[in-house]
């Protein structure tokens, strides 16, 4: 069953703090990946993590592809990244709007840090050590949370920046992340 049931805002699973993978490269890890990926792709998503199919592991992708509708946005490159750990460079923070697959339909604009470090591994347990910025560094704050059980909206500084897409943004085709 590749693609995967998203779970919804107000789901228990998606307020846990998720365990660490210990075991690289194994059959298990391959197949959640490859649900991962389908079920994101399914849903035109820029970014997806485990808890999301309520599998409660330090697991995230991400990946922001060139879009000829799109040709001046941000592409940031595929990712698989496991056991995350996040840096921020400066204080500098930034709002921006975002969508997550477990809150569809609705936007929000969240502040996050404009430079960042991340770490972690790949899936085969290989170091993964990069510097980003802007929307590269956002996608990454955004799925990371969801390892600690923290949605967007938990992060909207003025709820009157939260709303539905077709209102927010009338006559515009809008992404979930
Ligand atoms: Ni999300």
């Amino acid at each position: 069953m590749p693609v995967r049931e998203v779970l919804h805002m107000g789901d228990a699973r998606l307020l846990r703090h998720a365990e660490e993978v210990r075991k690289f490269d194994s059959p298990e890890l391959n197949e959640l990946l490859k649900d991962m990926r389908d079920t994101m792709h399914s849903l035109d998503g820029v970014g997806l993590a485990a808890p999301q199919i309520g599998v409660n592991l330090r697991v995230v992708i991400f990946e922001v592809s060139s879009n000829p509708r799109y040709p001046d946005a941000e592409t940031v490159p595929q990712t698989v990244l496991i056991n995350p750990v996040l840096t921020p460079l400066s204080d500098a923070m930034e709002e921006g709007w975002e969508g997550c697959l477990s809150i569809p339909g609705m936007r929000g604009l969240v502040p996050r840090f404009t430079h960042l470090r991340y770490q972690g591994r790949d899936e085969y347990g290989a170091l993964i050590d990069r510097t980003v910025s802007g929307f590269h560094a956002r996608v990454v704050q955004h799925e990371c949370d969801h390892l600690d059980g923290i949605l967007y909206p938990m992060r909207v500084r003025d709820l009157k920046d939260f709303g539905f897409n077709e209102a927010l943004f009338p006559g515009e085709t809008v992404q979930d992340e």
